[in-house]
């Protein structure tokens, strides 16, 4: 580089401030510059004296680099877009190399331009992944969908015989079975056909106590309550929050249900709010915070390490589809779900769900 005088202040400042990483070398293989985003890039630490020093020598623990440099000098066609990995970094470095040439086009060394693919990497597979995802999804939901009419068919035909063998108590049983089984199949692809529908949420001024309310008389219509004592607590001043009134009572519903489902008729489930901070790495936001505890049988830790998963159950006729249904909602609301349990010693949900949903949540 011959430029001097203020222009060359420019083109240092020019460089350093490049957010590509920049490493160029004289045909004598030593290094004329480095800019801090190539030393971060490649976790090199800038010595004072490394600019004149030969680059095999201060990049010999970064041999990758070396190998993209050797040949440089020798290259009649360099590559446009070449990429190496960093793979004790688990980093992927994208690279353009090109010969820097004097007036005369004599060749008086190369510079190499970097950028840090690992990001733009791991967004294009989270994006694969999620396209993979949703077309087992819509493939779920057709198959779901297919079923719903041959089950009510045989709900119906199963009715239908049960009233002509009126007198065979064999058949009876046998036909009351059938249709227990096909409400049982009906239920799943219902449940399933939940779970896989992607969540658009019709987001209102929604309160909380509202939506509690709903589920407990919603819970009631899907599985047997006996004597469990379902104890509210929510303060009346808890903040209504920005979220989908059907999808949070349904939140509530499957929570209830399940510990309905643990208590086996006896037992007490207490629900609480709370308005909290939510942590959000800075100042943290308003949220509201929901305890529902049971004082069923608790889980092992086993069992409460897979919960949350589809699919994902303990119960001969479940269908492990309600935490995950849960789990989905809350985060829709860009919220938290945790839990803690001891078997034996019942089950605490905490839902926390923010007041107001960020835009870019999602
Ligand atoms: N309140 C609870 N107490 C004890 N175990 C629970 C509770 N809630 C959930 N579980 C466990 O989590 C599993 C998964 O629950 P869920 O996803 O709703 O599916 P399912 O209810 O169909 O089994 C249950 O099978 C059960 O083992
Ligand atoms: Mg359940």
């Amino acid at each position: 580089m011959d430029v001097q005088g203020p222009d060359d202040r420019f083109f240092r400042h020019l460089v350093s401030s490049m957010r590509n990483g920049v490493i160029a070398i004289h045909r004598s293989g030593t290094l004329a510059l480095m800019n801090d985003e190539a030393y971060r890039i490649f976790s090199l630490t800038r010595g004072v004296d490394d600019v004149g020093r030969p680059s095999a020598e201060l990049f010999r623990q970064r041999p990758e680099l070396v190998r993209a440099l050797s040949g440089v000098f020798e290259m009649t066609t360099l590559p446009n877009r070449a990429e190496l990995r960093l793979k004790d970094l688990d980093r992927v470095i994208g690279y353009t190399l090109s010969q820097v040439r004097d007036e005369d086009g004599t060749v008086i060394g190369a510079v190499v331009f970097f950028k840090d693919l690992t990001q733009v990497e791991q967004l294009e597979e989270r994006e694969r992944l999620r396209d993979r995802l949703a077309s087992l999804g819509e493939m779920a939901a057709g198959i779901a969908h297919e079923l719903k009419n041959p089950l009510a068919g045989i709900e119906v035909m199963a009715g239908l015989l049960r009233r002509q063998v009126p007198d065979s108590p064999d058949a009876q049983s046998l036909l009351a079975d059938i249709l227990s089984e096909a409400k049982l199949a009906n239920s799943i692809v219902v449940e399933m056909l939940e779970f896989v529908r992607p969540i658009r949420l019709q987001v209102e001024h929604t309160g909380i106590p509202e939506a509690i309310h709903g589920a407990v008389q919603l819970a009631d219509t899907k599985a047997a309550r006996g004597s469990i004592a379902v104890d509210v607590r929510v303060p009346v001043d808890v903040p209504q929050i920005q979220g989908d009134q059907h999808q949070l009572t349904q939140l509530f519903t499957n929570l209830l249900i399940n510990a309905y489902e643990a208590m086996e008729g006896r037992g007490r489930v207490a629900i609480t709010a709370s308005t909290v901070l939510q942590d959000d790495g800075g100042e943290g936001r308003e949220a509201v915070r929901v305890e529902m505890q049971d004082n069923g049988p608790g889980m092992s830790p086993d069992v409460a390490e897979h919960v949350f998963d589809p699919f994902f159950t303990t119960k001969a006729q479940g269908s492990g589809l309600g935490l995950a249904i849960v789990r989905k909602i809350v985060d829709a609301h860009d919220g938290q779900i945790d839990l803690r349990t001891v078997p034996g010693g019942g089950t605490l949900i905490r839902v926390t769900l923010p007041v107001s949903v960020s835009r870019d949540a999602l």
